[in-house]
């Protein structure tokens, strides 16, 4: 969130920066407690906190002498928002890339877009028009074959660079029997469950979107990835990336570092020499 921490991901082993969520206007976001480490991942109901999206501007030039892509994640309170911000910071040279956040759970009153197949469609047909920049979107995870094959439709449809699977599994709830209470204060408890919890529903949406999307759209893979092996099944589902959440905020930016010596030691143990190799060569069980 900020050019601090944007700046530790500069330096880090990790391949991009990529900022918090943004919006037109800063935001403090919700009460505290809004984030809680769970025995197997997290839960969190931030609702957006960030600086304004003119910062995430502003940032670009200083980030550019990492060397490695600065990607904006875009998540504006509406269509309108979307549309200001992104068009705005499309000047800004040192910006690679947007990844436009329809699946923000924690934001009351403002349901995820991309659970609602026509606002997705109208948000993408505006705001593809005004950007010459790759954009992604991150979407939340489905369980439906039929939403899957409806929400791949649509994005099927316009000239995206990548999809970003999957955003928080929505609205979980994590108590605490001995004190009786949730362990988070926004929304009665309720929040995002991210983490371990979460993986197998991620690799799922990974493997159905490499299944039905075009193949110049890539899918950078996201949810309880802590390992290299994680990385590996990501990438056998289909992944081209990897993006990394609760671990990263359980421990730092030197997880890039570990996940990618991890990965390099499990690829060779493998006796894998490329990606494509492996890219999307899931096997099933046929017998
Ligand atoms: C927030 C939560 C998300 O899952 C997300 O993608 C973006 C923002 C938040 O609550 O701040």
């Amino acid at each position: 969130m900020t050019i601090d921490e944007l700046t530790s991901l500069g330096e880090s082993q990790s391949s991009v920066i990529l900022s918090k969520s943004c919006t037109l206007l800063p935001r403090e976001g919700n009460p505290e407690p809004r984030y809680c480490d769970l025995p197997h991942g997290s839960i969190n109901s931030m609702g957006l906190p960030n600086l304004g999206y003119q910062k995430y501007g502003e940032f670009a030039p200083l980030l550019k002498k990492y060397n490695k892509p600065y990607f904006v994640s875009v998540s504006g309170l509406s269509l309108a928002d979307n549309i200001k911000i992104i068009s705005d910071l499309s000047d800004i040279q040192e910006i690679a890339a947007f990844e436009l956040n329809l699946s923000c759970p924690n934001v009351i009153g403002k349901p995820q877009v991309g659970y609602d197949f026509n606002q997705t469609r109208q948000v993408l047909g505006e705001v593809m028009r005004i950007t010459k920049k790759p954009l992604g979107v991150k979407l939340p995870p489905y369980f439906d074959f039929a939403h899957f094959e409806e929400m791949a439709k649509i994005l099927n449809n316009h000239k995206i660079s990548f999809v970003s699977c999957i955003n928080s599994l929505g609205n979980g709830l994590f108590i605490d029997a001995d004190s009786e209470k949730a362990v988070i204060k926004p929304k009665g408890g309720f929040g995002g469950l991210g983490g371990e919890y979460v993986k197998p529903t991620a690799l799922a949406n990974v493997r159905k979107f490499y299944e039905l999307l075009r193949k110049d759209i890539a899918i950078i893979g996201v949810g309880g990835i802590a390992t290299g092996r994680d990385a590996f099944e990501f990438l056998l589902c289909g992944a081209s990336a990897a993006q990394v959440g609760t671990a990263y905020q359980q421990q730092g930016t030197a997880v890039f570092a570990r996940l990618e010596k991890e990965f390099a030691a499990f690829l060779e143990k493998k006796g894998c020499h490329s990606l494509d190799e492996v890219k999307g060569k899931l096997k099933t069980i046929n017998n």
